[in-house]
């Protein structure tokens, strides 16, 4: 079966973090509601040099240098973004000069918000499958921190910034790999962009939005599981999108699943959209959980609506 196998990651984190307590010295909340609520107790914000392409031009450099590939062999590089500081040139072509990838290397930026990694990584399949080529480049990065009103307290608690990047092989071999995506045009998510006029901030339904997360992600991990005939035991790691502890509490409870394959690291980033799974593989195989040889499903859901799921092996 042709595929993708993950063989590399990489990260990259604003330094400044701010806590539940410094917000609540800026708008009417505490350290108490936030975490009860989300589960979130610090997330990070770009500087002001930093952005989103500057956020994935180093983690996209760290997943390469941890493949051993150069620079050439990359024949496709996806990054998944609402927040690029530039409609064009893209974030993609700004990692495509900055790591020197060949001309013959596409790039281009993808817009599924928070489904964005997995859209990405779908589109890197196709494109290596249509193109030719072995190697893609997928990265999520995210500068939320400029999308957001920091007086609406019902959003600035919730968002965060920082990129991840993956580095996938095309192969042949066995190696499970399925995608699943969908969409449903609908605003309960909506933000204007740092670079489109009268730019607006992040607002959210916030209720509404949990109730289609709360239906999206086991919906996402159950089709993609049954493209691959695997089932949840065959897992190693579920990695979703971490917008919310209670929306991956419900679905372990939902499915009766183990909690301790269901990787959570929102409390210390908050939600970056198309940056959270990223960022969580990343985490997963710095610390050594993430072995070779293990399957994993990632799912993401959010703005647009999209959501989706893929399932692809770490082969170190
Ligand atoms: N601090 C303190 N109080 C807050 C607050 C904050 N940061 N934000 C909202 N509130 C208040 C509201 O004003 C409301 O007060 P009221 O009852 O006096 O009107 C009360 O808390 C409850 O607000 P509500 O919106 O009903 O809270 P909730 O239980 O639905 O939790 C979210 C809010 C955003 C945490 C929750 O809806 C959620 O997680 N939604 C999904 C968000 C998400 O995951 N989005 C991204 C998907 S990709």
């Amino acid at each position: 079966m042709n595929g993708l196998q993950l063989i590399a990651t990489g990260g990259a984190l604003p330094e400044r973090t701010v806590t539940n307590e410094e917000l609540s010295r800026m708008v009417d909340t505490s350290d108490e509601w936030i975490t009860t609520r989300t589960g979130i107790r610090t997330r990070h914000y770009c500087g002001e040099t930093e952005n989103a392409a500057t956020l994935a031009i180093r983690a996209a450099q760290q997943a390469l240098e941890r493949s051993g590939l150069g620079p050439e062999e990359i024949s496709c590089c996806i990054c998944a973004t609402l927040s690029a500081p530039d409609a064009t040139p893209s974030v993609a072509c700004q990692v495509q000069r900055a790591l020197h990838l060949p001309e013959g290397c596409p790039a281009l930026d993808v817009n599924a918000a928070c489904s964005g990694f997995i859209y990405g990584t779908a589109a890197a399949n196709g494109l290596l499958a249509t193109l030719g080529g072995k190697y893609a480049l997928v990265i999520g990065c995210e500068a939320l921190s400029r999308l957001m009103d920091p007086k609406d307290r019902s959003t600035c608690v919730l968002f965060g910034d920082g990129a991840g990047a993956a580095v996938f092989e095309r192969t042949e071999s066995n190696a499970p790999f399925a995608v699943t995506l969908g969409a449903r045009g609908d605003d309960a998510i909506h933000a204007g962009g740092p670079s489109r006029t009268g730019s607006s901030p992040i607002t959210m339904d916030g209720k509404a939005v949990f109730r289609f997360a709360v239906d999206a992600l086991p919906k996402s991990l159950d089709r993609v599981l049954q493209k691959t005939g695997l089932n949840l035991d065959d897992l190693s790691w579920v990695v979703c999108h971490q917008a919310n502890s209670r929306i991956i509490d419900h679905c372990v409870r939902h499915l009766n699943a183990d909690p301790a394959k269901f990787y959570k690291n929102m409390d210390h980033h908050g939600n970056t959209s198309a940056a959270s799974i990223p960022v969580a593989l990343n985490e997963l195989a710095e610390s050594g959980q993430l072995l070779p040889g293990q399957t994993i499903a990632c799912i993401g859901f959010g703005g647009g609506l999209t959501w989706g799921g893929a399932i692809f092996q770490y082969r170190k």
